[in-house]
């Protein structure tokens, strides 16, 4: 297999196993590329890739210019908050505005589910999902299954445990999906209130008690509490969830196994992981940031049309 079997990357549940793993050999090579004294290639010297961020984003929308500028794209930036958005202006009319000038690729956050899908039905470009309210987030479960991978050698047998806020988190879903088709086993946990009712459907393992998600996981990926998704209180206070779903350096090293600590960022220091354990040797967080710009390169040069 020498190219992807989609033009979009709407979710990872549109991606066959030999797709992420054909982004994974491709990253390979990006990661090498990203790592000499010159970082930059020419294979997107005649693309041009326009990111529209629509939502608030660090790791993401630096991690997308930086991909886009090493492949030599040349690139657009787009915030709604200065744009024409603001004055009435729809989605697919902005992007069409945007893709008259000549875009090729379009990267596109934004806070509603199903966003990036339809966009892709609606305009002629490639649409790649940085993130559409708290469906999916295909690029983060990717870096995710990356560094995972570069960590263990491996995905397939693993055991992941995902922690958290699992009810509105897009990371959560897409990581479900993608580790799953590479062969892991995924634990979800978190309080009842953040487990959606009907989670265990997608085949994951669910468990409420922190300690005995943490002693059955290789990997933890401890995720944020997703305040501005919230319009209900899920839980009495910040206080007790940190009490019963926070990890903490004690925590971790009273487990029987050194396992991997891993968190898509942004962190809340002292609520889902405390300082020392972010900063551990058994977290790769940065590494995951690092990983975050070959399988962006990736994913950009593959949809671009290129073989490998
Ligand atoms: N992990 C992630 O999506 O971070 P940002 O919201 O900063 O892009």
């Amino acid at each position: 297999m020498s190219n992807l079997t989609t033009k979009h990357l709407l979710g990872i549940k549109d991606l066959q196993k030999e797709d992420i793993e054909l982004i994974f050999r491709t990253a390979d090579n990006f990661k090498e590329v990203i790592n000499r004294p010159i970082k930059k290639v020419p294979s997107l010297r005649d693309v041009t890739i326009a990111n529209l961020f629509f939502e608030n984003s660090t790791r993401t929308r630096l991690s997308f210019e930086l991909a886009e500028r090493r492949l030599s794209a040349d690139v657009i930036n787009f915030a709604a908050s200065s744009s024409s958005v603001s004055k009435g202006e729809t989605l697919i009319d902005t992007v069409n505005n945007i893709l008259a000038m000549k875009v090729d690729i379009i990267v596109m956050r934004h806070p509603n589910p199903g966003a990036a899908v339809f966009l892709a039905k609606h305009v002629d470009a490639s649409i790649v999902n940085a993130g559409d309210g708290a469906h999916e987030h295909p690029t983060q479960a990717l870096l995710d299954a990356y560094s995972i991978r570069e960590k263990f050698g491996k995905v397939d047998g693993l055991k992941v445990a995902i922690v958290g806020d699992i009810l509105h988190s897009r990371v959560a879903l897409s990581n479900i999906f993608c580790l799953q088709k590479l062969g892991a086993e995924v634990m979800v946990c978190g309080p009842e209130t953040l487990l959606p009712k009907h989670v265990a459907s997608l085949g994951v393992k669910v468990e409420k008690d922190l300690r005995k998600a943490l002693e059955w996981c290789d990997v933890a990926n401890m995720l944020r509490i997703q305040l501005e998704r919230q319009d209900i209180r899920y839980f009495p206070s910040i206080r007790e969830y940190v009490m019963r779903y926070g990890l903490n350096k004690s925590l971790l090293d009273s487990l029987d196994k050194k396992i991997t600590i891993m968190h898509p960022g942004p962190i809340n220091r002292g609520v889902e992981i405390t300082s020392d354990v972010a900063d551990s040797d058994q977290a790769i967080i940065l590494d995951q940031v690092e990983n975050g710009v070959a399988t962006r390169m990736a994913v950009l040069y593959l949809l671009a049309g290129r073989v490998e």
